[in-house]
């Protein structure tokens, strides 16, 4: 639980009635959150995430339905939840329990459970969305390759490794040229640059070098 006293954030570990929860059609047991770079700015209130207290964070979670209003979900279905404000303005996944809107649920996909779905996380959700951009635009494999840059980050990696498993040949832009090996080997990337490439200013007229891009970094590159 996180709290806020005379502007100081507090964060604790404390047992609530489930009274408690938060107004929703859908009360769900929570089997596993991720730990996403949000949650540990709401904790450390090192960041404006948290926006009403007292707040339990948690961004994500999936679990099981225990009691539903909702004729969308029932007792036992396997669900989860990513996004929507829940760990911000809503009482999060960092609990044993949430209530939420039923809106905001969606099904577990067959064949996955709720430790491995918690394990690609928002970080690889967001991937994901990324990755289904560049199909959407129609860039095929054989088309060239792909950069993805903050290549050993979170979302930078889980794209990677997913254009990579696609068949695309994969561009990563690092700053870490530690993870270089681990890029190439586990990940499955074909090139390695450096991420100070594409911080130098451009030059009219140069050659194209990629398909597309997952920019992961978002700051302008040319100059
Ligand atoms: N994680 C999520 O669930 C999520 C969801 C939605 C949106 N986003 C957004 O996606 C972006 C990436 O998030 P993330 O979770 O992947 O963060 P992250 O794990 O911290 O990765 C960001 C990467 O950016 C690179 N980087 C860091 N400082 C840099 C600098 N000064 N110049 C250039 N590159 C730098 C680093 O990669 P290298 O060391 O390899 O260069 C770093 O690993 C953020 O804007 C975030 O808000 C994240």
């Amino acid at each position: 639980m996180q709290s806020k006293v005379e502007g100081n954030y507090h964060a604790a570990l404390v047992a609530q009635e489930e009274s408690a929860l938060p107004e929703g059609d859908v009360t769900v047991a929570i089997d596993y959150s991720s730990i996403n770079y949000k949650d540990a700015l709401a904790i450390t209130g090192r960041g404006p995430i948290v926006r009403k207290f007292p707040m339990v964070p948690g961004i994500d979670f999936a679990g099981t339905v225990i009691e539903s209003i909702n004729p969308e979900y029932k007792t036992g279905d396997k669900v989860l939840l990513t996004g929507w404000g829940v760990g911000e303005k809503h009482w999060g996944g960092l609990a044993g329990k949430a209530r939420v809107s039923a809106e905001w649920l969606a099904l577990l996909p067959q064949g996955s459970d709720a430790r491995h779905v918690m394990a690609i996380g928002t970080a690889g959700f967001t991937a994901m969305l990324c990755v289904e951009a560049v199909l959407n635009h129609g860039v095929k494999p054989e088309d060239g390759p792909v950069l993805v840059t903050g290549a050993s980050g979170g979302v930078g990696s889980c794209a990677a490794l997913i254009l990579a498993q696609l068949g695309y040949q994969v561009v990563a832009s690092t700053g870490r040229p530690a993870e270089a090996d681990w890029l190439r080997n586990d990940v499955g990337v074909s090139e390695v640059i450096d991420r100070a490439e594409l911080s130098a200013p451009g030059k009219p007229l140069q050659k194209e070098r990629w398909v597309a891009a997952v920019d992961t970094v978002g700051k302008p590159y040319a100059g």
